[in-house]
């Protein structure tokens, strides 16, 4: 399987190694909006296949397109005249960069979109309950320090370094919580994407204390009540969680086992 990645960073960078030890997959190309970043993820690998590339010209040239870059992205990569090409896979790390472009989502036919847990637990039973939903919440619990720069942050003139104890910083609707707190709108996007449910409630609380980035979801309908709780640190990326970097990860292992578990 001929594999592209676009966005060299964190993600891409554990992606291309697991690829590098693993001869059922072949690294054909990269792009980083950073060329250099690019060329020295092409230059550790231990294969020397990997070609710096233009997006279109990855997309056309590869099977299975990593996105591990930025939401903005996302439609550029939705709109190329060859992503819907059949055969083609499509990671997308980025899921937030769905919301807003579901349009373009739902125009693809043929190629697989692949869209990981990341930074959750508990997507397969959310998934699986989808239709059945009466009440979806969010509620993710990070360090003070972690919220600042969010725009409802300083909006909202909330001093951050005066929080001495656990305390809700904001409770309201997905799309609040997704232009308020843009960090967090990978997780935000997943759980609505898995769920289809239009009315999760989502609760942001700062925790001076704490060194997770927590995620707690709670699920009722006529199956009964699902609740999970992931707790999170980070990888060496600082803004993602360790988490999610092996839930990519596990898309690749999992195409190769012919046993599935979990949906
Ligand atoms: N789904 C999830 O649960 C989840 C969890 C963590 C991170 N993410 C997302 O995955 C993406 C990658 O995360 P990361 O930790 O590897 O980040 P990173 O910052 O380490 O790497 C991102 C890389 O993409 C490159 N890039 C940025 N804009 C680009 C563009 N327009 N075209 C090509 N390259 C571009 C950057 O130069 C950088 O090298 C981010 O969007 C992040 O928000 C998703």
């Amino acid at each position: 399987m001929k594999i592209g990645i676009i966005g060299c960073g964190f993600i891409g960078g554990e992606i291309a190694s697991f690829i590098d030890e693993n001869k059922e997959f072949k690294l054909i190309g990269l792009n980083d909006i950073d060329r250099n970043k690019a060329e020295l993820l092409a230059k550790n690998l231990k294969s020397n296949n990997a070609v710096i590339m233009e997006i279109g010209e990855l997309i056309e040239k590869s099977d299975f397109i990593v996105e591990s870059a930025k939401k903005d992205i996302v439609k550029v990569i939705l709109s190329n005249k060859n992503i819907d090409n059949h055969g083609k896979k499509l990671l997308i790390m980025s899921t937030g960069g769905l919301i807003g472009n579901m349009a373009l989502l739902e125009k693809i036919k043929n190629c697989q979109v692949i869209l990981p847990s990341g930074a959750i637990s508990g997507l397969d039973a959310i998934k699986s309950a989808a239709g059945k939903i009466i009440s979806l919440s969010l509620t993710t619990t990070k360090s003070a320090k972690s919220l600042e720069g969010a725009p409802y942050i300083s909006k909202n003139n909330i001093d951050l370094k005066n929080i001495n104890e656990k305390k809700i910083i904001f409770e309201g609707k997905l799309k609040e919580a997704v232009e308020g707190f843009p960090q967090n709108i990978n997780v935000a996007a997943t759980l609505y994407l898995a769920s289809k449910f239009k009315n999760i409630k989502v609760k942001i609380v700062a925790d001076p204390n704490t060194k997770f980035n927590t995620h707690e979801i709670e699920c009722t309908g006529e199956f009964g009540i699902i609740k999970t709780t992931t707790q999170n640190l980070p990888s060496r990326n600082p803004r993602t969680s360790y988490l999610a970097v092996l839930s990519a990860v596990n898309v690749l292992k999992e195409i190769k086992n012919n046993i599935k578990i979990g949906n």
